[in-house]
């Protein structure tokens, strides 16, 4: 970087109104190029040492790269810059520990995904350093069973070395991976949850944190993760497992007129101790009604259905066969809400639900 950066600007001082003012630089042109190179030069992470003599990856690279395709790492770390940050999204991928700290001054609930880029660059890796080596990433102590990094567990010791080459290799010229598909689902804590929630979206499992009084009532809270449609479809989900907050904790699929607190809908929800319920509010800030299905706890496979005006909530054992526990007819608007809901029904305390298999099927399919 040339020397008299700083010097040539002739500073006058700021006007009212904040503009800064100086004398237009006496810099020589080729100085300001320079200065022009190394600004974009922030932005790129350069050439990995790691790669073959003619700048493509190694034989170890290609392989990991597959790797890297075929467990669906790029649901994460995809498009341009191998992450989903500006989804907007944050993981909690088994990472987070007590000395991890805190977001904004609330609960961390999930870490903003790091771009894969410049790996080589040095150790050590993840928010707080905790691993030492790239492979370490992988390990059970920083990767727990069931989280997004575990699966490389399942691959042969080559296998993960391929990756972890991969990795590595990761530089200005490896081109973007597919994948990074925007999120489609919004989420958002509707009424006065008194601990924040959080969601995390892996292909068709998505993870929701919440809390809650209830839905039930004349208002609701609880976490909602939805998508618009309109006409007739339907949303279905196999609550793979529920934290047990209460016997009435909820979760299950929705049908909403709006993210209105009061907001009529129907739902098939499932809880620990009472069974699965087809609940609904038939009015803005009306009573809710119960419709009791079976006895049965997570996991359990649950679906609201809309066609026309009539909501119809179903239960099944294995997702195929279906069981009809009720019916409601709500003119909703177009497009209503189509969702997964979760309340801890212990305001202030966070339960975890884990729905696996969601899909949201328009024209009243499934
Ligand atoms: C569910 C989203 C998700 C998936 C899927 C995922 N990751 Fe990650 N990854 C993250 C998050 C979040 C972090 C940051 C964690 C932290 O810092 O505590 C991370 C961190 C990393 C890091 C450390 C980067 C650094 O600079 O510290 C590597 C390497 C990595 N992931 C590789 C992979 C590989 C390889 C796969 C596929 C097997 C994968 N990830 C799948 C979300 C994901």
């Amino acid at each position: 970087m040339p020397g008299n950066v700083r010097n040539p600007l002739d500073w006058l001082g700021v006007e009212t109104g904040g503009e800064m003012r100086y004398r237009p630089p006496a810099m020589p042109i080729l100085e300001l190029d320079a200065l022009a190179a190394y600004v974009s030069s922030l932005n790129t992470v350069g050439r990995s040492p790691l790669r073959a003599a003619d700048g493509a990856l190694t034989a170890d690279g290609v392989a990991g790269r597959a790797l890297f395709q075929s467990l669906d790492c790029a649901s994460c770390h995809g498009g341009a810059d191998f992450t989903d940050s500006t989804s907007g999204s944050l993981h909690d991928i088994g990472t987070i520990r007590a000395s991890s700290g805190k977001r904004l001054g609330q609960t961390l609930s999930g870490i903003d995904t790091p771009t894969l880029r410049g790996l080589w660059h040095g150790a050590p890796y993840l928010h707080d350093g905790a691993a030492a080596t790239l492979d370490a990433v992988f390990d059970a102590a920083n990767a727990p069973d069931g989280t997004a990094h575990a699966v490389v567990r399942s691959r042969s010791a080559t296998e993960r070395a391929q990756l972890v080459a991969f990795l590595r290799q990761i530089d200005d010229r490896e081109p973007a991976v597919p994948g990074a598909q925007p999120v489609p689902w919004t989420s958002a804590d509707l009424g006065a949850v008194g601990a924040a929630g959080s969601t995390a979206v892996v292909g068709s499992t998505v993870t929701i944190t919440a809390s809650g009084a209830d839905i039930w009532g004349a208002t609701d809270e609880f976490r909602f993760v939805w998508q618009p449609l309109t006409g007739d479809g339907t949303i279905q989900a196999r609550v793979a497992s529920q934290t047990d907050t209460s016997a009435w904790a909820k979760a299950g699929v929705m049908i909403r007129g709006s993210t209105n607190p009061q907001a009529r809908h129907a739902m098939t929800v499932v809880t620990p101790r009472n069974g699965v319920a087809f609940q609904r509010r038939l009015t803005l800030g009306g009573s809710s009604a119960h419709t009791a299905g079976s006895r049965s706890a997570a996991p359990r496979w649950v679906r609201m259905r809309r066609s026309g005006d009539v909501l119809t909530g179903a239960e099944s054992a294995d997702g195929s066969v279906w069981t009809d526990i009720g019916s409601v007819t709500i003119a909703l608007p177009q497009p209503a809400l189509f969702g997964l809901c979760v309340t801890s029904h212990a305001d202030g305390v966070l339960g975890t639900v884990v729905f696996e298999q969601v899909a949201l099927l328009p024209n009243g399919g499934g």
